[in-house]
């Protein structure tokens, strides 16, 4: 059987408030993606992940949803994702959306009728509704944290005007946990896979797809966690229960009647042992592994992160996945120290990335060399910001929109002016436009190595070797012969024998200097 495509595709994820927007309110949509499908193509991707586009109050920015099966006003609605699809196909790229299982907007309509049928009904049911404790019920049922800050519970007024239960939300205020104990629940998804997979859709991002299933009793959580931000670790109990893979189980029974379809899990957990139970042969096809994204830039880390992603893979013969930011991350060149320092790492890991057998997500604006961006806080727009009792900043850093062409704000990402974040005219620089045509920007550099990554044959197998390097250096091959070599160390080093491919900064007297990374064949 040929491998499937998903196996060693570039993905390229598009937040599409961020994008382009076509209409001139400020904000992306799915017109502004198809008019740059041109872009894509030449960068070489094979598919496209949409961040939701499902009808939503945009709380957090549609991972609230309130009609899982129609798309938002806002981003042009059905009509324009059918647009982006079909011409998308034309182009041989695929189309995978983002799938929000675990919980719904507050807005949705099964979720107001829980709220008018008060305690005890079945519309309750379908979330997770339970009595406070305390005297009158007037503490939360346990001490869990939200991950966007502030207690995980939120008490409701009762239809007699009473204070009343008390609802579970694991993230904002208004996205409420569903009850997936209640087989509704499923039944309502399967119509949504169902009806998205029907209209041509490649495949879903499964959103925290290790947190639909709760432990019996709901216990305490240790608090010693609270901090973690969308970093929970492995002996969290609102992550990671047992139950959750019967439910990935049922969902993959739908995706079997639909054999191009790749469903990807959003998982963060990170003992191999446990990852791997999200990817065995009937569950999700791949799971984002995100140990090398929370790696330093250091070579014995990195090796550790690559070496434990690909044990975790192979437990179970799936497929290892790769990916260095997201839209919930610091952009690379901020997190790998910032500046031209950020920026050279930033490529390196590139390279090391791209050069790993299985599928790859690169998040819009990467491939400009896009660093996080200083908001100023009446700018701020992630609800982390509010929740946190404005502590915590949030992520709205790293989803400022791409700076197309031309030499001011909205860089031709926007008739308007008034973006939904604003964009810094340093951007001047870093436009796709000016990009474009300059053999060396980071741009050529993604172009290159994307091309070269689908078309030589040296990136075939599924194993890395490692090679003797030198300290605080990697060095590996691929089955097909590739090596990459990464020196995160002071001093500049020699380069294996063989014939040099790319490299992601210029050599110096033929060796690679610090914080570079280089392939030969
Ligand atoms: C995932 C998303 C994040 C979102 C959260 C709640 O972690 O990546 O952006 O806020 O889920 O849906």
């Amino acid at each position: 059987m040929p491998a499937p495509w998903w196996s060693r595709a570039v993905f390229y994820q598009v937040y599409p408030r961020s994008f382009r927007d076509s209409d001139g309110d400020g904000v992306g949509d799915l017109d502004g993606v198809t008019s740059r499908l041109d872009y894509l193509q030449q960068l070489g991707v094979d598919a496209i992940w949409l961040n939701p586009v499902m009808v939503s109050p945009m709380v957090d920015h549609g991972y609230d949803v309130a009609d899982a099966r129609d798309v938002d006003a806002l981003f042009g609605g059905l009509g324009a994702l059918d647009r982006l699809i079909e011409a998308a196909h034309g182009r041989g790229i695929k189309i995978t959306m983002d799938l929000v299982p675990n919980h719904t907007s507050s807005h949705h309509p099964w979720f107001q009728a829980a709220l008018r049928a008060g305690p005890g009904s079945d519309e309750r049911d379908r979330y997770i509704f339970r009595d406070g404790t305390g005297p009158d019920g007037g503490r939360p049922p346990n001490n869990w944290l939200s991950i966007f800050g502030g207690p995980a519970w939120t008490r409701v007024v009762e239809p007699d005007g009473e204070p009343g239960q008390w609802y579970l939300h694991l993230f904002d205020a208004e996205q409420p946990d569903l009850n997936w104990d209640n087989p509704e629940v499923f039944e309502d998804l399967e119509k949504t896979l169902r009806f998205w997979l029907d209209r041509g859709v490649d495949g879903f991002r499964i959103d925290v797809a290790h947190g639909m299933a709760k432990p019996p009793g709901l216990p305490d959580m240790r608090l010693a966690k609270a901090e973690m931000v969308l970093a929970n670790m492995d002996d969290d109990p609102r992550f990671n229960n047992d139950g959750v893979h019967e439910i990935h189980r049922q969902i993959r029974r739908v995706f079997d009647d639909y054999a191009h379809a790749v469903a990807i899990g959003e998982v963060w957990v990170y003992d191999n042992e446990q990852f791997s139970r999200y990817v065995r042969p009937d569950e999700l096809h791949l799971g984002f592994n995100f140990r090398l994204l929370r790696t330093r830039f250091d070579a014995g880390g990195i090796r550790e992160a690559i070496e434990n992603s690909m044990a975790a893979a192979d437990l179970v013969d799936a497929t290892a996945t790769w990916t260095l930011s997201n839209h919930d991350v610091d952009r690379t060149p901020t997190r790998y120290g910032g500046g031209h320092l950020g920026l050279s790492r930033a490529l390196a890991m590139t390279l090391v990335m791209l050069a790993l057998p299985g599928a790859v997500f690169v998040y819009n604006g990467e491939e400009l060399g896009l660093p996080n961006v200083d908001l100023p806080d009446e700018a701020l727009r992630d609800p982390i910001w509010e929740r946190s009792g404005r502590t915590l900043r949030g992520r709205d850093a790293c989803r400022v929109p791409m700076p197309w062409e031309g030499d001011a704000p909205p860089f031709g990402f926007s008739a308007n002016p008034q973006t939904w974040l604003p964009i810094p005219p340093e951007w001047a620089a870093l436009t796709a436009e000016k990009q474009r045509d300059d053999p060396d920007s980071t741009l050529s550099f993604y172009r290159r190595a994307i091309d070269m990554r689908r078309s030589r044959p040296q990136f075939g197998g599924r194993s890395v070797q490692w090679l003797a390097s030198p300290d605080d250096c990697l060095a590996f091959r691929r089955d097909g012969g590739l090596k990459c070599v990464l020196n995160a160390s002071r001093v500049a080093i020699p380069l294996p024998d063989g014939e040099l491919l790319l490299a992601s900064a210029p050599l110096v007297d033929g060796d690679l200097p610090p914080d570079a990374a280089a392939w030969l064949v």
